[in-house]
């Protein structure tokens, strides 16, 4: 017998690549039940070859499900992930709003997989920030082998990190940058994204970091080890789907270049390309789609003790959101921490 799954946020970016996860990786549902706003009632979304017709959040049953996949923003989130977990469905929750609340597992499963098991106090468990993810999986083998001291992280972020119309207005932006006269205001992103890039993601705080940047420090303490010091910029490109990482890592103990490249070829999840010639690296365009986190230009930094510097690239809307939170998902049923409705 197999499980009732919703999938909240099913009309966005992420929820239908968690449509297209469930299906493409044979996740054990009965039934899944695709919710949005009102907006969005009786719209047709596909998953797999079936097309479901999206359901009201405001008017849905959640009793009737077991895992309910949460992708609507964080203020849907703050209201109805609690309530939905009242209910007894375990909610797999993509915003930010409970990611740092200490009764809610902040789960990668080829990180801390073991972390899950504190989820029952409020039936919720989040999915960290798509940097962070796809971030995390490859320096935990790194940190188990060396012990991380200190990470700087640049990111090159996809525009559909910020949804579906951020998507929108990329696409609108370069068409009208080829006909003269015909520009576009930015929008959804503070200055024009076409042809440019963008040092700012989420808030401003009163550090000056912004929330994207505190964000991939608090959640890789969380996640990894709070001992770890992290300093991220984070920026906006315009790249339609895969995020990349620009990383330094300072260990405690030495490591080449050779080691960490054999130590991430045996990880899971992970992919190292790294030839040293033209092309031998991989960039978002090859990454999109895919559900493994690529490693590439793997090399020592001698301007400190014990450096290495590499590149990571994934699937934002895949290890960075749908594809974790349907791997959570299955690691709750294969750990049998979930019991099918009757
Ligand atoms: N994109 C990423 O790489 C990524 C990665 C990690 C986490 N996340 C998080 O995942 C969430 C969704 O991101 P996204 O990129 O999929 O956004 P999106 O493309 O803008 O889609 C938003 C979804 O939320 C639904 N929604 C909005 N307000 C709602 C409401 N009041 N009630 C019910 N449904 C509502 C929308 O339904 P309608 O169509 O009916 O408006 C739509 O299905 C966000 O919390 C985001 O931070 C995204």
């Amino acid at each position: 017998m197999g499980y009732k799954v919703a999938v909240v946020g099913a009309t966005g970016n992420v929820g239908r690549e968690m449509m297209n996860v469930l299906t493409e990786r044979r996740f054990p549902a009965d039934e899944i039940f695709a919710i949005a706003s009102r907006r969005s009632l009786g719209t047709e979304v596909s998953c797999g070859d079936q097309t479901l017709k999206c359901q009201d959040l405001e008017q849905f049953d959640f009793s009737k499900v077991d895992i309910c996949l949460m992708s609507a923003g964080s203020a849907v989130s703050k209201e109805w992930s609690p309530k939905i977990g009242a209910k007894g469905a375990v909610v797999i929750d993509n915003s930010s709003y409970w990611r740092y609340d200490q009764d809610v597992p902040l789960i990668v499963p080829e990180v801390n997989a073991d972390a899950i098991s504190g989820f029952a106090k409020k039936n919720i468990i989040a999915n960290p920030n798509c940097s962070t993810a796809q971030m995390v999986v490859a320096l935990k083998p790194l940190h188990d082998a060396a012990k991380i001291k200190r990470v700087v992280v640049s990111t090159y972020q996809s525009v559909s990190g910020a949804g579906k119309d951020a998507m929108d207005e990329l696409w609108a932006q370069t068409k009208a940058k080829y006909v003269p006269g015909q520009d576009v205001e930015p929008n959804k992103f503070p200055k024009q994204i076409a042809f440019n890039c963008i040092p700012h993601i989420d808030v401003f705080m009163e550090d000056g970091f912004t929330k994207e940047e505190w964000k991939m420090v608090a959640e890789t303490k969380k996640i990894m080890d709070p001992k770890i010091k992290l300093t991220a910029t984070c920026v906006r490109v315009p790249v339609f789907v895969g995020h990349s990482e620009s990383v330094n890592i300072e260990f405690e103990r030495p490591i080449s270049a050779d080691e960490a490249r054999e130590i991430l070829r045996d990880a899971p999840g992970v992919l190292v390309v790294d030839k040293r010639e033209p092309g031998g690296y991989v960039t978002p365009v090859e990454a999109a789609g895919e559900y493994a986190t690529y490693v590439s230009r793997i090399r020592e930094d001698t301007t400190v003790e014990n450096g290495l510097a590499l590149w990571i690239v994934a699937d934002n809307l895949l290890k960075g959101a749908a594809l974790n939170a349907v791997q959570i998902a299955e690691t709750l049923i294969s750990r049998n921490l979930l019991k099918a409705a009757a």
